[in-house]
């Protein structure tokens, strides 16, 4: 880790005041070098305090989610420990496939603070402005066979949704809208959009990316009945590289835990539990036809389990259909 970025989580991690001379032993560098990176981070926003005979203290972060600050928040191994940040990009998706092409580690994850072409599922658009959201995705090499990837969607929303619950207490109610969608009070919060290069039998990289409206309060016009943001929905606004840094930590123990069966089976209580659907009338909209059933919960393998009202139970796979609440969205 970079001197600087040390030294912020120093900071983060110490209560009270840190001396001069204390980070410069530790780093080895003089007290001015120490000094120097102190007045950087003041300009970059991060209001320091500085006391004679004290020493420094931090007293408040700027929202920005520059590699320095999600590293100094969160003590991952591999989920986000090489950042790729963009002030702006066309789609964090599409760097992060490119990272995978060449050769980048398992883990690596780009962020953004605004983008020109953000992608969402079924080729449709997802409007990226800057200052106001999360957009972020993650490199993944899981060995597994190419066919059990669609359960890695589930895996991101379930971290995602413990992520945001870990950082907003008791502000919201967020649930998971099978597959991947995150709902906060029945409207929309977050999108995931999964994509894969493969080989028939062999998995090159996943790429996961994450869209998270924080403190977003317009919307476009289409969206503005079914959207909702941490902001509009928990009434306060919220700094996005500590909701990062929870999501990565909760990826990480739960892809891990995924990885041991390579299905659902040890995520599916906590998966459950936040699941929406469980016991709702659901409209299934697949391609070729569209039909009301009791969605009943999903199974091992992140199907979700409905039945219909003739009593037949079928198992719908995630990449073959929309569901909608037969109210409207939920
Ligand atoms: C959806 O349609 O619900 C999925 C939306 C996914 C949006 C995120 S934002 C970060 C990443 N980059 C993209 O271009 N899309 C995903």
């Amino acid at each position: 880790m970079k001197m600087k970025t040390e030294i912020l989580k120093l900071l983060r991690e110490t209560d009270g005041y840190i001396s001069g001379q204390q980070l410069s032993r530790q780093f080895g560098v003089s007290r001015t070098a120490v000094w120097k990176v102190i007045r950087q981070l003041q300009e970059e926003g991060y209001q320091v305090g500085a006391v004679r005979n004290k020493g420094y203290r931090i007293v408040d972060s700027p929202d920005v989610m520059t590699k320095e600050e999600i590293l100094s928040l969160m003590n991952t191994r591999w989920a986000g420990r090489n950042i790729l940040y963009y002030d702006v990009t066309d789609s964090t998706n599409l760097r992060i496939k490119q990272a995978g092409d060449e050769g980048a580690p398992h883990g690596t994850l780009a962020v953004a603070d605004r983008q020109t072409a953000g992608r969402g599922r079924r080729g449709r658009t997802w409007e990226s402005p800057a200052g106001s959201s999360i957009y972020m995705s993650i490199l993944l090499r899981p060995d597994i066979a190419p066919n059990k990837a669609s359960m890695l969607t589930l895996v991101m929303a379930l971290s995602v949704a413990e992520g945001i619950r870990q950082c907003i207490g008791d502000g919201g109610d967020i649930q998971i809208k099978w597959p991947n969608d995150i709902i906060i009070n029945g409207k929309k919060l977050v999108g995931i959009l999964t994509e894969m290069s493969s080989q028939i039998d062999y998995i090159n990289h996943v790429t996961v990316g994450v869209g998270i409206n924080v403190n977003m309060t317009d919307f476009p016009e289409e969206i503005a009945q079914t959207a909702a943001s941490l902001r509009t929905e928990c009434g306060h606004t919220v700094k996005r590289a500590p909701l990062i840094a929870a999501v990565m930590e909760r990826l990480e123990e739960n892809y891990d835990i995924f990885l041991e069966t390579e299905d659902m089976s040890g995520l599916l209580e906590r998966y459950s539990a936040l699941l929406v659907n469980r016991d709702r009338d659901v409209r299934i909209i697949g391609a070729k036809e569209a039909y009301e059933a009791h969605a009943v919960g999903i199974d091992r393998a992140g199907e979700l389990i409905v039945r219909r009202p003739d009593g037949t139970i079928e198992q719908i796979n995630s990449g073959e259909v929309s569901v909608r609440g037969v109210y409207g969205y939920v």
